[in-house]
Parts: C-alpha cells; sequence; structure tokens
C-alpha cells in the first residue's frame, strides 16, 4: 500500500474499544457516551479487517482503544493475530493503560507479543488519582512490573502537562532508567471535547527536553520504533527518551500507518476528519477482493498531513473525535 505522497503503508492500529476503566482529563470528558454494542465490530470482523490489511502489506499491527484490555475476551484477538506473527505480520504490540496488565502480561507475551506501551503520566499517586479523574496507581505499577517479568519491553508514555507533571520528568526519567523502560513524552493534541482548557495544559517539549538537558546527556539516536517520536539515549542510563512533538515539529512527512476504530472506521490520518466506512463494507457482504479495493481506495485518499494548532482565540478542539476512538 503506497499512499500518493510516496509513503509506504505498513503499520495499522486498531482501536478495539472506545470505553476505558480511567477518564485521563486530556483524553476524555467525565461524562463519555459510549457506542453500543451493534456498532462495534465482532473480533470475526476486526479479524477479517487486519487480514485485509496483511494481505495488502501490513507489516506492524498495535491494538489499542480505549483500554483495550477492558473488552471481554480480547486475548482471543491477540491469539489469532499472533498466529499471523511470522506469516506476513512482523510485529503485534498493544497501547494499555496498565490496570490489566498483571492479569494478561504472561498470556499476552504467549501470544508473541513482545513490547507494550503503557501509558503513565506520574509516578505520584493523588496526581495519577486526579489526572485519571478515578484511577489508582497500583494496579498500573503492578501491570508495568507484571509486563517485565514476562519478558516484555515496556515503554512508558507520558502526556506532559503545563503544571501538573512537568516537574516530575526528571524522576521519572530515573526511575524508568532504574526498572529498564524506555520513557516517551508526548504534547497534548487537541482532540475531543474535555473539560479542561487545552491551552492551559499544553507545554512545548522543546522546553522540557532543554530542562531535562541540565541533569541528563542525551545522546542523538537513529532508533525509530516506526513511529513519530524522535529517541534520544540517556548517558547516565542507558535507556532512550523519545518525545512525540505533534504541536511543535510536523512528524507527516514519514508517516507509515492509518487506524482502524473498533467500528471499522478506517481514519487516514489522525488529525483529519476524512474516513472511510469498512463496516459498512463487510456487513453488506464484500467479498475479500472488494474489500481490499475499498482498502486501497481509502489509502489513496490519504492526506498529505495533520494541521493542529493551538488557537488562543477558539475554545473548540482541532478535533471533535476524542483520542479514544482513534487510540492514539
Ligand atoms: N494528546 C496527547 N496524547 C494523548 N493521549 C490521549 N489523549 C491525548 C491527547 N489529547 C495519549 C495517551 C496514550 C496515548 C495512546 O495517547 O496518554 O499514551
Ligand atoms: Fe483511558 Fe488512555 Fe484515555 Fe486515559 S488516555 S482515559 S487511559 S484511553
Amino acid at each position: 500500500m503506497i499512499d500518493p505522497f510516496g509513503r509506504s503503508i505498513t503499520y495499522l492500529r486498531v482501536s478495539v474499544t472506545d470505553r476505558c476503566d480511567l477518564r485521563c482529563v486530556y483524553c476524555m470528558s467525565e461524562n463519555m457516551t459510549f457506542l453500543p454494542k451493534p456498532d462495534i465490530l465482532s473480533f470475526e470482523e476486526l479479524e477479517r479487517l487486519c487480514s485485509a490489511f496483511i494481505r495488502l502489506g501490513t507489516r506492524k499491527i498495535r491494538i489499542t482503544g480505549g483500554e483495550p484490555l477492558v473488552r471481554k475476551d480480547v486475548m482471543s484477538l491477540f491469539a489469532s493475530l499472533g498466529g499471523r506473527l511470522g506469516a506476513g505480520l512482523d510485529e503485534l504490540t498493544l497501547t494499555t493503560n496498565g490496570t490489566q496488565l498483571a492479569k494478561y502480561a504472561p498470556a499476552l507475551a504467549e501470544c508473541g507479543v513482545r513490547r507494550v506501551n503503557v501509558s503513565l503520566d506520574t509516578l505520584d499517586p493523588a496526581r495519577f488519582a486526579a489526572v485519571t479523574r478515578r484511577g489508582r496507581i497500583v494496579p498500573t505499577l503492578d501491570g508495568i512490573f507484571a509486563a517485565k517479568r514476562a519478558g516484555l519491553a515496556v515503554k512508558i508514555n507520558a502526556v506532559a502537562m503545563k503544571g501538573v507533571n512537568e516537574h516530575e520528568f526528571d524522576a521519572m526519567l530515573a526511575w524508568c532508567g532504574e526498572h529498564g523502560f524506555d520513557l516517551c513524552l508526548i504534547e497534548t493534541m487537541p482532540l475531543g471535547e474535555i473539560a479542561d482548557d487545552r491551552i492551559d495544559q499544553y507545554l512545548p517539549l522543546s522546553v522540557v527536553r532543554a530542562r531535562l538537558r541540565e541533569r541528563w546527556t542525551l545522546l542523538d539516536t537513529s532508533y525509530r520504533t516506526g513511529g513519530p517520536a524522535r529517541y534520544f539515549t540517556v548517558a547516565e542510563t542507558g535507556q532512550r527518551i523519545g518525545f512525540i512533538t505533534p504541536m511543535t515539529h510536523n512528524f507527516c512527512e514519514s508517516c507509515n500507518r492509518v487506524r482502524l476504530t473498533c467500528t471499522g472506521t478506517l481514519f487516514m490520518c489522525l488529525g483529519q476528519e476524512d474516513a472511510a466506512d469498512l463496516r459498512a463494507v463487510i456487513r453488506s457482504g464484500a467479498t475479500d477482493r472488494e474489500l481490499d479495493a475499498a482498502v486501497l481506495v481509502a489509502i489513496a485518499r490519504k492526506p498529505r498531513g495533520h494541521d493542529f494548532v493551538i488557537d488562543r482565540r477558539e475554545a473548540r478542539p482541532a478535533l471533535a473525535r476524542h483520542m479514544s476512538v482513534t487510540g492514539g
């Protein structure tokens, strides 16, 4: 699958549910309305769509949400996709908030998952409760260490928020170094209606990186995970730190991914509204060949890039859709 800008689309992110057991302030509003069950693809439907993408050249699949591990029987999907590893698929990963990871880490490893991204914005229990609006930090920490014990490489994802966790990154970098985790900092993106004012939360990572350099030696690397993060090796710990800067730096030129939601909507760009309804295609009884054709038509519409801006006069988000729809 080659898009109109010559980018090879080899990475599919699949959101298996829009639900989550947390309500992170930058991600959701306090009172979210979730999708009705009949709108959600069954695992058979999700597998069929994933098979089409693998047939068409997808090498890497990341399972996301909402929180993927809150969907009942999600391990059956990991088992079946895990069976495709080495047979078209090179990598199967997930992004999780970790709350259910203690329960699932060994099974995930058995399915062939080698790496997990765990969202953790703070190491402070009270701040964790505030940011997630309801979460307890202990299950997430237990999940992280269960993943490590199961032999999974762990990357911690933290959204950088002004006045919230901005003075914790030294401590988080040290903690990650101690336990052998990579850390990835993310700028808040203007997605979805949330209660708080996003402009107040926005913190450019250029500022964070300059502050980190006062204490740590960040060595340039060419390391890439196939994602938009720019990585440095932390000389003092040997671990990596990544920065995802959608707001201050446009990383779209090298975009290799598309996103499938749990309703079978394919978003060609995280930062654009255009989408293709693949659920309609499969529920209308399309053959595999017709399904493949529909995917290719969508890929041919992949836009050059997003145009997120934090508009100070405009209180509305750049996109109405929440991150829990497309899974980051
Ligand atoms: N901006 C930036 N990151 C976000 N995430 C969720 N919502 C936003 C947002 N508005 C992060 C989560 C998770 C990843 C999938 O996306 O913390 O780490
Ligand atoms: Fe849930 Fe992740 Fe959104 Fe937090 S950021 S509410 S953990 S989906």
